[in-house]
């Protein structure tokens, strides 16, 4: 295969991913924000803001699958003489003499140069506060002195996302802006039911501005050529309904040599409600000014970013590892962790695959977010937990997705999903494993968020587990409800029409028989936990009787959910086989090879051996492993969306990457090392960044959902970047199975699984209030420790037992 053309480059040493041309195959973007304020940003600039919650507190507007692509953002035009250009390129196109975009670490900057006059952006939004900075730098590098006129631009967002883009009637009567000095305000709706506004500021006078759309971009014009900014002319336009719009209008001298910064600043603001008004239709704008006045000069800028990167060196610095490999080194260390915290945050709500208004925070999504997560900021993920308990119900199924705004199970896609329960269990493991916080059981969590329905979410575990127990077809396997954790195999849809969603129909589930065998994986994987779990808090009884239940879903896999050479994926309504040797098309599923080999069923006859082999054997290709093989070609009634991908798409035989950690872990359970690092490099984006960034497409510094897979039109192409259970995946995976670096309740379980090729590697890990560099020998081997000495005192077992303070350990395998 020829060399493909690169759009960019690492630069580990500042943790950024460098753009060099602005034209990549797809938008590039980045996150920026933490906690409540977020905005996305592409590689020209393009993206929007938004409030906790991307459909209900839009601040900013965006069009997706715009044409031509990426348009809208925050956009600064530079009229230098009839030169009129943008940093980030877009959107006027004008060719730059120089390019660049830096995405790091909740941060971009892009900088242009053009006829002498450098510009530099630096965009971010500071910690704890309600607003994004983008620091401008002018300079003029030429040697005569220039003369620019500079716009800003900003396009607001009626605040619901959903509304905004189709109810039309009312929107273009509601607009409403104030303009104060060089702030524009922006508070459509706030004369009746919101008591929040939004501005854009910055921190120098102004010549001029512009609020109505039509008025600076004219009707006929685009953003590429607005007329005001054509004919350096602002309009000083006062939004009434329409489209309202902030742009800045300033006029910049600047001699050879001289550079001068601007602070522009879009905030967000919330009043209480007998506190909204200044005077008759006068907003107060209290909080506005002390929110610009914390941030309106350079000085405080800066240290507002100071603190942003001291903030990720802390949050970097409790996992790293130096294998001297910088492909590996730089996922673990900064790109996968960094990913981690964006889904995290954004579970699959807002991305540029996923518009912000179709799904909130999802229940199996978040708990699986929530392991890639946890080591970073425990307290964050408690409350997480607790928010994602909340919107069960009292049998323990729940709500498939919940708004992040009001933490309430979203009615539109309703439960159903049996799978979701169990997933509670793995993230609250997960978080007592690297906390020893026990007391986050004895929280007292609503059921469906009803106040009087509270028990303990020690209860809220049990009655999840009961769920699957309660819920066991004519092979004592758990039956799937709507889906499992594959959201597009849908036993109990079967629906013709299109307008019908696969997710939310079940036109037939009396008498179903439909099984799932990913679940009964899932149950005896989480189980163990929860066993293990009840033992460690004193409840011998529960552990007991769930042991029995895990025991008997072995059984009963072991004897209807194996096909020979692989675990079955399913049983359909009507008790056919799914995923078997004798269907036609899509004879093995990777779900159920992953949480069965996980769950190590069969292994002592061989099962696991079996399954992991012919994953390599059937679905396994150049970019990663299929979900299914071979793909449907046509659609089948009763298995619902599943087949109506088209071959290699998707959930149709597409390599859906989040699985493929799932089989990768089977391997380092059953210890085969060279086989699990061959799965985990294939999907690791440096090693795709080096080859593959035309065919790819999206960022090749994130995960993606989905490779296109064999059976694609093009094969390896990817697509729905950033937002996948990938990402938290990937990092258990290669923190815990691969370096092998496990937290436990007492301690750290040392366990590495790696090829025969790995070389003495080093992690350093925080742990509670404890830090551990941890110096690995491999010796040639894939698996198994031979020995270990913690602070010079041979330790017995694998399981480093936790005390505070700093430690070294030594591992030879
Ligand atoms: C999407 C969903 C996730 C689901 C997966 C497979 O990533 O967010 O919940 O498990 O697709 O269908
Ligand atoms: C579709 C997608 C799947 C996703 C689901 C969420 O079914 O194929 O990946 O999880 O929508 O609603």
């Amino acid at each position: 295969m020829e060399q493909q053309k690169r759009y960019g480059h690492f630069d580990d040493q500042n943790r950024e991913y460098v753009i060099t041309d602005p034209q990549t195959p797809w938008p590039w973007i980045n996150y920026l924000g933490n906690e409540d304020f977020f905005s996305l940003i592409s590689n020209t600039a393009g993206g929007y803001s938004f409030y906790k919650d991307a459909k209900f507190r839009r601040i900013t507007r965006y069009r997706y699958n715009n044409v031509p692509m990426d348009n809208g953002g925050r956009y600064f035009y530079i009229k230098d003489g009839d030169t009129v250009w943008n940093p980030g390129w877009k959107p006027c196109k004008t060719p730059l003499d120089f390019y660049e975009c830096r995405h790091g670490m909740s941060y971009t900057r892009i900088t242009g140069r053009k006829n002498g006059v450098e510009a530099s952006v630096l965009f971010f939004v500071p910690l704890k506060k309600w607003a994004e900075v983008q620091k401008l730098t002018l300079k003029n590098e030429s040697s005569e002195e220039k003369k620019l006129k500079l716009f800003s631009f900003e396009e607001w967002c009626l605040w619901n996302a959903a509304t905004d883009m189709e109810n039309f009637q009312r929107n273009f009567s509601t607009g409403e802006v104030e303009i104060e000095g060089s702030t524009i305000y922006h508070k459509t709706e706030y004369r009746e039911r919101r008591n929040h506004y939004a501005f854009y500021h910055v921190n120098a006078p102004i010549q001029g501005f512009d609020t109505d759309r039509e008025t600076f971009v004219g009707l006929y014009n685009e953003f590429a050529d607005p007329q005001a900014v054509m004919e350096g002319k602002p309009r000083n336009s006062h939004a009434h309904g329409w489209s309202p719009i902030a742009s800045h209008y300033i006029e910049v001298t600047l001699n050879p040599g001289e550079s001068k910064d601007f602070v522009f600043l879009l905030g967000y603001i919330e009043n209480e409600q007998d506190d909204k008004w200044e005077s008759l239709q006068v907003i107060n704008k209290k909080k506005a000014h002390a929110l610009i006045a914390e941030l309106d000069t350079t000085e405080k800028v800066d240290k507002a970013f100071a603190e942003l990167n001291a903030y990720w060196d802390a949050l970097l610095n409790i996992y790293n590892v130096r294998t001297g490999n910088d492909k590996l080194d730089r996922m673990v260390n900064i790109w996968n962790q960094y990913q981690c915290m964006v889904t995290f945050n954004f579970s699959r709500s807002a991305s540029f695959f996923e518009s912000g208004v179709g799904r909130g925070m999802g229940f199996r999504d978040s708990n699986q977010d929530l392991v890639g997560f946890v080591h970073q900021i425990p307290p964050r993920a408690r409350q997480r937990i607790i928010d994602i308990a909340s919107t069960q119900f009292p049998d323990g199924g729940c709500y498939h997705q919940y708004q992040p705004l009001t933490k309430r199970g979203n009615n539109d896609i309703g439960g159903g999903f049996n799978d979701d329960p169990c997933w509670l269990i793995f993230g609250t493991v997960a978080y007592i494993k690297e906390t020893g916080d026990f007391s986050i059981l004895d929280e007292m969590v609503p059921f469906d968020n009803q106040p009087g329905s509270e028990v303990t979410l020690f209860e809220h575990l049990k009655v999840s587990m009961d769920h699957v127990i309660k819920n066991l077809g004519p092979h004592m396997l758990p039956l799937i409800g709507r889906a499992d954790w594959n959201d597009c195999l849908n036993l109990n849809c079967f629906s013709m029409d299109p307008n019908e969603s696969f997710q939310t129909t079940e036109n037939v589930t009396e008498g179903t028989k439909a099984e799932s065998l990913m679940i009964a994986g899932l149950f005896v994987v989480t189980g163990k936990d929860y066993v293990a779990l009840c033992k460690k808090i004193g409840k011998a009884d529960e552990a007991e009787r769930m042991q029995k239940a895990v025991d008997a879903m072995i059984d009963a896999v072991k004897k209807h959910g194996w096909d020979g050479e692989w675990y079955l994926r399913a049983y359909d309504f009507y008790g056919n086989k799914i995923g078997s040797n004798e269907c036609d098309e899509a004879k093995i599923f990777i779900e159920s090879q992953g949480w069965c080999t996980m769950a190590e069923i069969g292994a002592e006859d061989g099962m696991v051996a079996k399954s992991l082999d012919s994953c390599k054997k059937y679905l396994e290709c150049e970019h990663g492993m299929v979900l299914n093989n071979p793909a449907f070609s046509k659609f089948i009634y009763e298995y619902g969306e599943i087949s109506s991908y088209p071959e290699g798409y998707k959930e149709n035989a597409g390599i859906f990457c989040h699985n493929n950690p799932w089989v990768i872990i089977g391997e380092c359970i059953a210890g085969r090392g060279n086989d699990a690092w061959s799965h985990y490099a294939k999907i690791l984006p440096s090693y795709v960044e080096e080859k593959y960034q035309t065919l790819h497409k999206v960022e090749p510094y994130v995960n993606c959902q989905m490779v296109a897979g064999k059976d694609a039109f093009k094969p390896g192409e990817g697509k729905n970047s950033w937002l996948t259970g990938t990402a938290a995946w990937m990092w258990y995976t290669v923190s815990e199975f691969i370096l092998g670096i496990k937290p436990d309740y007492d301690g750290i379980r040392i366990d590495p699984c790696l090829p025969e090729t790995a070389t003495d590697y080093t992690v350093q890990r925080k742990f509670r209030d404890a830090d551990y560099e941890i110096t690995i020998h491999p010796n040639g081997q894939q698996k198994g420790v031979k020995k270990i000495v913690l602070d010079g005192q041979p330790v017995d077992g694998t399981v480093i037992p936790y005390s505070a303070g700093k430690h070294t350990v030594e591992v030879t395998m």
